[in-house]
């Protein structure tokens, strides 16, 4: 049985952040039963870990036919909703718990960063506050997102300093040093949000990540678009 099935009653809409300046595409009720979703992603094991995600991934196979049918679906609404052609084959998703504890980050793990991909987002699948994602501008170069060569080089620079201290080993969730927080996307249970990948966000996080049991963590999955065009 598909447990990803997409509720036909939801809808896609777009919301602005800051003065008009990002858009994110979100939809609410994504699935017929998240909590089969939910159940699904905790029968897993979660073996991987990445560099700047602070926790653990599962991944999810796309030649498996109900993860085919999810991300033909996210294109043709992504391709919709943008005015640009993306292929059900340039979506990828994976599940995500958070497990690290803020003295346990690395460099830069718990900062306001961008993403390496054109769009990114999740779906938020607990019962539970246990936040959403915040978004952030860089008061150095006044910007959300990073655009041109200056703001390049400035993130460049940036992400270096953060290196050579890591003293700092917190999850920014509200407005600190160079980052005024701009807005938050709630983490309300189904959501999907998507966001271009360079927009600058973090994790809302509420709920100490070393706390619980495995099938107690902040569970996401995520939508990740690999390219745009054909
Ligand atoms: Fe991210």
């Amino acid at each position: 049985m598909n447990v990803f099935r997409i509720n036909a009653n939801s809808r896609p809409y777009v919301y602005w952040l800051g003065n008009r300046e990002v858009p994110l595409f979100l939809i609410d009720d994504l699935y017929v039963d998240p909590d089969a979703v939910r159940q699904f992603a905790f029968e897993r094991s979660f073996p991987e870990s990445q560099a700047y995600y602070p926790g653990r991934h599962q991944p999810l196979p796309s030649n498996d036919p109900s993860i085919r049918i999810f991300s033909d679906f996210m294109a043709k609404v992504l391709s919709h909703a943008t005015g640009k052609p993306i292929s059900g084959s340039a979506i990828s998703t994976d599940f995500s718990i958070l497990t690290t504890p803020e003295n346990g980050l690395l460099g830069l793990q718990g900062q306001p960063h961008i993403d390496a991909t054109p769009m990114l987002g999740v779906i938020y699948l607990n019962s539970a506050d246990f936040g959403g994602t915040v978004f952030f501008r860089n008061k150095e170069t006044g910007s959300m997102s990073v655009v041109t060569d200056e703001h390049r080089e400035q993130y460049a620079r940036i992400t270096t300093r953060s290196d050579e201290n890591p003293g700092d080993k917190r999850y920014i969730t509200d407005s600190s040093g160079i980052w005024e927080k701009v807005d938050v996307i709630d983490g309300n249970k189904n959501r999907l949000v998507i966001w271009p990948g360079n927009v600058f966000h973090s994790i809302e996080v509420k709920v100490p990540p070393d706390l619980g049991k495995v099938e107690e963590k902040r569970l996401t999955q995520r939508v990740i678009v690999n390219r745009i065009g054909q």
